[in-house]
């Protein structure tokens, strides 16, 4: 896990507002969200899916996070352009995956565009991912959703998920390996066991 060399987080940004738009509408009546949703997004670089989903669905609550503080900068300046100035219940604050500073059962739905694979040493590995993914299944509430995009180590992403007891309820592959999918957390309570430590 790193902060992304400059070059690389200028070429992510520039497309933020394209990207997150055709994430939108793979969605289409897909992603259904309650009225007040409480909406929480990781890795979200510039901010792009954000602001759309801010548009599109008037949460109560959106919490728009990066771990590198250059990108909650950089959401911060793009954002406050767009909406010229502050919607009431949205917050930007740095978050890093794998050690949320939130409350159990505190979001409707998580989004996670791309960034599963930013919680390693090499994006190839898959000994950190388990963790982000029991984080997220632990901040939303049972029956919430977990929304993300995903090109690398896909099949032990959706392995993980039912692991830990999630639902696939959407998925659309753009290329052999990236996946888009909504995944709803089962109404349970308590985790199912797991090693944590899927090999492929
Ligand atoms: C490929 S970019 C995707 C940005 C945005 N989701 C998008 O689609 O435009 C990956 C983002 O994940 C962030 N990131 C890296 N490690 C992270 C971690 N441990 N927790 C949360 N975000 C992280 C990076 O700073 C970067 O902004």
């Amino acid at each position: 896990m790193s902060e992304m060399p400059a070059f690389s987080r200028w070429f992510i940004n520039r497309s933020t507002g394209r990207r997150a738009r055709s994430q939108l509408a793979a969605f289409g009546p897909h992603l259904v969200l309650p009225t007040g949703a409480r909406l929480l997004e990781l890795g979200a670089g510039r901010g792009g899916l954000s602001a759309r989903l801010y548009e599109q669905y008037r949460p109560a609550r959106l919490v728009v996070t990066d771990y590198d503080p250059a990108q909650v900068a950089e959401a911060t300046e793009y954002l406050g352009r767009r909406w010229n100035g502050w919607p009431a219940g949205v917050e930007l604050r740095s978050a890093n995956a794998l050690s949320l500073p939130f409350d159990r059962s505190t979001f409707d739905a998580v989004f996670a565009m791309d960034v599963l694979h930013h919680v390693e040493a090499r994006h190839a590995d898959y000994a950190q991912r388990p963790t982000a993914l029991r984080e997220i299944r632990r901040v939303l509430v049972p029956g919430g959703h977990f929304v993300f995009a995903e090109f690398t180590r896909v099949p032990d992403v959706e392995a993980t998920l039912r692991d830990l007891g999630f639902v696939a309820e959407f998925g659309r592959r753009r290329w052999p390996h990236h996946l888009t999918a909504i995944y709803r957390r089962a109404p349970d309570e308590a985790p199912p066991p797991m090693d944590g430590s899927r090999k492929s």
